[in-house]
């Protein structure tokens, strides 16, 4: 269990996630944080995390540093993927031994579980068939780093614990269009055709492909709550159990915008897997579950939009 006064390292807390626990961990009045970024250390380089480590001599560690991008670049680049994400993985890992960290989370992702998984996807489905093959590298260093959390605790006593969150979504998001998730993207088009008086937006696939959001600042406080609550090797599924169709999103983007225009879809597109939502039984029965509903959850996205990039 942290301390109000506990030293908590935040690798990657400049990101959209370790910028998110942070301000949650200052909220719940959490006085010694240090928040990580490129400067503090390259992560992919040993020994500055090691110095980093000998600095600040944590006591709790959020792994939210990753290399991340959309589709197109993990297909493109996935040697860098798998190089960049393990290292920082085996890095960061291997010095909160070196150091003696009491607890580790590490942040997954649901890309880890096989493609053509039963719905809802349940966290023992893991490693029970083919990956998704554009951004296999990146789920497989995900997947090393869950196993390594899973070994160092076997072979050391450690009690290093990880999570797979579904999409995110909120302050800090990524908006460029070519790199974007499909939320933000939505809100970025949506907000240019309502600025520009256009007649209607544009949306790949049917509409009816079925997704999960999660606003970031939920799963921030089921990051800290698991660091306080939850000791187990196995990884642990975060999201909000409900999924919706595109079409019921981009109707609730142009709802919070006030967009009065069409939402046009374009059927030769590809939907992508027609459905990913994750079975968040576990974590429901430990006691937590999301607070911020998707409408309100956009409404706070956008809010972050027009502060950061319309100013
Ligand atoms: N976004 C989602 O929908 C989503 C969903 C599920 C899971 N996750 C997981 O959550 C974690 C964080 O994702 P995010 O969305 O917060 O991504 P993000 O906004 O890109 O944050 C990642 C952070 O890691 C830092 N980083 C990357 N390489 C580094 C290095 N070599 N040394 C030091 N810092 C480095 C980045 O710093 P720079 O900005 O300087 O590069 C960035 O601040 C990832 O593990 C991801 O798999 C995200």
């Amino acid at each position: 269990m942290m301390h109000k006064d506990s030293v908590i390292a935040v690798l990657g807390g400049r990101g959209m996630v370790g910028g998110a626990i942070v301000r949650t961990l200052e909220k719940r009045g959490y006085t010694r944080i240090v928040k990580a970024d490129r400067q503090a250390a390259d992560l992919t380089r040993q020994q500055a995390v090691y110095d980093l480590f000998e600095k600040v001599r944590p006591e709790y560690v959020f792994l939210a540093a990753a290399k991340v991008g959309g589709i197109a670049a993990n297909d493109t680049y996935p040697a860098d993927f798998i190089r960049v994400n393990l290292q920082i993985e085996v890095n960061a890992i291997g010095a909160a031994h070196k150091y003696a960290v009491k607890k580790l989370l590490f942040l997954g992702s649901s890309c880890i579980y096989p493609r053509d998984c039963p719905q809802p996807i349940k966290e023992e489905y893991l490693l029970t068939g083919a990956l998704e093959k554009t951004n296999e590298a990146y789920a497989l260093a995900k997947i090393a780093g869950l196993k390594m959390c899973e070994y160092y605790n076997r072979q050391y006593g450690a009690n290093y614990i990880s999570c797979m969150p579904t999409n995110l979504y909120g302050p800090g998001d990524n908006y460029d269009l070519s790199a974007s998730h499909v939320l933000p993207a939505l809100i970025a088009k949506v907000h240019a055709a309502k600025e520009q008086g256009r007649p209607s937006v544009e949306v790949w696939g049917t509409g009816e492909a079925r997704r999960e959001f999660l606003y970031v600042d939920d799963l921030a406080e089921a990051c800290v709550f698991l660091m306080n609550n939850y000791d187990d090797s196995r990884t642990i599924n975060v999201g909000t159990g409900e999924d919706v169709t595109i079409t019921e999103l981009a109707e609730t983007v142009a709802k919070v915008l006030g967009y009065g225009g069409q939402i046009a879809y374009d059927p030769s597109k590809p939907d992508g897997t027609p459905r990913k939502l994750l079975d968040v039984s576990r974590i429901h029965a430990l006691g937590w579950r999301h607070k911020v509903a998707l409408e309100e959850g956009i409404a706070l996205a956008y809010a972050d939009y027009l502060q950061r990039f319309l100013k």
